[in-house]
């Protein structure tokens, strides 16, 4: 499963590497009008359908830009053409391919997550996992960094869409932002959590998460030994995923609680 998941990756990368125009466009938007899809992040998930149909008939897919294909097998393949849409679209660097494949129920919270890749397409990292077998980049174990503490810890974060969602993700910050070393939005919460997994980020957080964002680089963080979760005992996902190793997590957990970071949109927040 493991090595499926990186030839898939990987085959993807090089069609986004290859395919690029020097100007791409934007084919559609989703949720609102900055949310934008472009040709290859379709083109990328049909091929990526065509060969998971080739190769695991009875599996089935979560993709982000196309239809769920039921299966028979209770496994699942989440796919992410290209996460950090909006990086490809401008040209910075960080992008990537994401494939997991996953037991049970299609709830980041819910399934196991059984192996899965993430291939940055502009220097071609290639980040694997297994469940119980480790995560590697390009054959190097990885063990995610012990920071001293909170505000020794550089935290990689992200921010949704919809305009009410970001306002609320900017008074979280503010909380967050004076008590950590420092913030990276890098704009692939799939390539965030593998730097986490590698030690180049300490910790990590984001609300609004979508399975296919994290599938792979929840598994590659969890398998290089980090804690993934979310607030209040609850599973990582939508209201929210953070990850490092514990016990400095455990202080971003509690920090998050107390600025209810995972609160809906247009509920008091502690500033209110
Ligand atoms: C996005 C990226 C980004 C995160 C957003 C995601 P997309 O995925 O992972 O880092 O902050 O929440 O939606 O739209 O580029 O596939």
């Amino acid at each position: 499963m493991r090595e499926l998941a990186r030839s898939l990756a990987c085959e993807a990368g090089e069609q986004v590497r290859a395919g690029r125009p020097e100007r791409v466009t934007v084919a559609a938007t989703k949720s609102n009008d900055v949310d934008p899809v472009t040709d290859m992040d379709r083109a990328v998930e049909a091929q990526l359908r065509r060969r998971i149909a080739a190769e695991r008939p009875d599996d089935a897919i979560l993709g982000e830009e196309g239809d769920d294909v039921a299966g028979t097998s209770g496994l699942t393949w989440v796919l992410d053409p290209i996460d950090g849409t909006v990086n490809y679209l401008y040209g910075v660097a960080s992008y990537a391919v994401s494939v997991a494949v996953v037991a049970g129920p299609v709830d980041p919270a819910r399934w196991t997550a059984l192996a899965g890749c993430v291939h940055s397409v502009v220097d071609g990292h290639t980040w694997t996992a297994a469940r119980g077998g480790g995560a590697e980049r390009d054959g190097r174990p990885l063990r995610v960094s012990r920071p001293d503490g909170l505000s020794r810890s550089l935290v990689g974060t992200g921010f949704g869409y919809a305009p009410e969602r970001r306002a609320r993700q900017a008074e979280v910050l503010a909380h967050v932002l004076p008590r950590v070393r420092d913030i990276r939005r890098l704009g692939s919460a799939a390539i965030d959590l593998c730097l986490l997994a590698e030690g180049a980020l300490d910790l990590y957080y984001e609300r609004g998460l979508n399975p296919w964002d994290m599938a792979a680089g929840a598994l590659v963080a969890a398998e290089a030994g980090a804690w993934v979760g979310g607030l209040h005992g609850r599973g990582p996902g939508s209201a929210m995923t953070v990850a490092g190793a514990t016990p400095v997590v455990d202080e971003l957990v509690r920090l998050l609680e107390a600025a209810g970071a995972d609160r809906p949109e247009g509920m008091p927040g502690p500033d209110d």
